[in-house]
């Protein structure tokens, strides 16, 4: 399995922001509706192994995190308009403690950025994704991948603090800053070919 997480700090919580403004009032939500595109999608295909986990640290409601499993994930179409349409969906529902099922393959729930951190270092190895890290090309990934990606702005320090805990390994993909959503499908490709 391979899981990424992309931390949208700005990123609205609640439902009611318009399917037109998701780059504006939404927080830049658009940043992290590409990265589901690019975790999921091939050409005629769906990427059953991989899971995505969005941050949302913004808006009136925030932490919130939406999981979309590649295994489960239906309804899916790759424009932007159609997946913020069942992410808005999830915002809708209404959250106790546990994670809430929104549509087949896309789960909500309070989860902080350290509680998913927490959660997922118990199923693989932590990646940290960063300009400065170590050269990919060479490096054997491991099993399981948790690839951790900010939006467009770094993690916080308090955020990195939390990560480091975990003693991730830190990894760059080539020597310019690139977007999120190219960075997921550099990682995909540079696993696809370590497998064939
Ligand atoms: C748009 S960049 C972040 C913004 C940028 N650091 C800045 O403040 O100008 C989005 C994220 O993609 C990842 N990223 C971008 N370029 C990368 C690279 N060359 N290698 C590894 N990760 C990268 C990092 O996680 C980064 O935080």
């Amino acid at each position: 399995m391979k899981y990424f997480v992309i931390v949208g700090h700005k990123a609205v919580t609640t439902g009611d922001f318009k399917l037109d403004d998701i780059s504006g009032g939404a927080g830049r939500l658009d940043i992290l509706i590409r990265c589901v595109n690019s975790a999921f999608f091939l050409s005629h295909n769906i990427r059953r192994d991989t899971e995505l986990f969005m941050l949302l640290q913004g808006g009136d409601d925030p932490p919130k995190t939406i999981r979309l499993s590649g295994q489960e994930l239906r309804y899916l179409n790759p424009d932007e308009r159609s997946t913020s349409s069942l992410i808005r969906n999830a915002l809708i529902k209404k959250l106790g403690e546990d994670e809430v099922r929104s549509s087949p393959g896309i789960y909500v729930s309070r989860m902080s950025f350290a509680d998913v951190i927490e959660m997922l270092s118990e199923k693989g190895n932590i990646i940290y994704l960063k300009e400065d890290g170590i050269d990919v090309r060479g490096l054997n990934m491991p099993a399981d991948p948790i690839f951790v990606i900010s939006d467009n702005k770094d993690l916080t320090d308090e955020e990195e603090t939390i990560l480091m805990k975990h003693d991730p390994e830190k990894i760059s993909l080539g020597p310019h800053s690139l977007h999120g959503d190219h960075c997921i499908i550099i990682v995909h490709n540079e696993m696809d070919r370590n497998v064939q």
